[in-house]
């Protein structure tokens, strides 16, 4: 789904005119059409309008953070209430996308694109499993109670080999090294598909079905700010 993403360089239009040249091309968007905006630092006022003047129309997430350029990937939906599932589920797919085209261009040798693929999927993955730890995985251990069996430990202890096999991919890419990316890549597969399951199938449900309307909508915008 990342494939051909349309792209807007913030960075060219003067600045007067920036902020009204990105909403006029998000707004012409679809549901389900993405545009990357490159910006020359860090999008929160943008991201901030967005959900006040237009909540629920779009998704968003890194794909490059700083330090020279700034790169938001930004998907239209339909404005129907939001869920956990809805856009952490979206964030996964987004992730795997950049993962399989970054592991076809290093099979192809083309490791410029493979790079540029890997190291937008290593920014959207530690973006992500961040997220999980700081803010979705407190409010779920604030929900059930603090009880002793909650699945959150063994979460926060995938994501801690999630993270260092994506930081061994992308050195591998950065090293030119297909046994070592290939290895990498073996070493997520063991543990990403299970993880990004069980959190749609399990942890994610239960919390959208715990939490008030109001408050689901709340904590999916504190998700998508932080
Ligand atoms: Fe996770
Ligand atoms: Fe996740």
């Amino acid at each position: 789904m990342t494939t051909q993403m349309q792209e807007l360089d913030g960075r060219a239009i003067p600045h007067e005119e920036r902020l009204p040249a990105i909403l006029r091309r998000l707004t012409k968007l679809q549901p389900g059409e993405s545009l990357v905006l490159v910006a020359p630092h860090e999008p929160s006022k943008l991201l901030r309008m967005l959900l006040a003047e237009f909540p629920r129309c779009f998704e968003w997430g890194p794909l490059q953070r700083g330090p020279q350029a700034w790169r938001w990937q930004f998907t239209a939906r339909t404005p129907q209430p939001r869920t956990v599932n809805g856009y952490l589920g979206w964030d996964h797919r987004r992730m795997e996308a950049l993962l399989a085209q970054g592991a076809a261009l290093a099979h192809g040798a083309d490791w410029a694109g493979a790079q540029a693929k890997l190291d937008a999927y290593a920014d959207a993955l530690l973006r992500h499993a961040d997220v999980e730890d700081e803010i979705l995985f407190p409010a779920y251990e604030k929900l059930s109670g603090g009880l002793a069996d909650s699945p959150t430990a063994m979460m926060r202890h995938e994501h801690a080999e999630i993270r260092a096999a994506v930081h061994d991919l992308a050195h591998a890419a950065r090293q030119r090294d297909l046994a070592a990316l290939q290895s990498a890549m073996d070493r997520l597969d063991t543990i990403a598909p299970e993880h990004h399951a069980k959190e749609e199938e399990i942890l994610f449900p239960a919390m959208d079905e715990a939490l008030q309307p109001a408050d689901r909508e709340a904590l999916v915008e504190r998700l998508l700010l932080a």
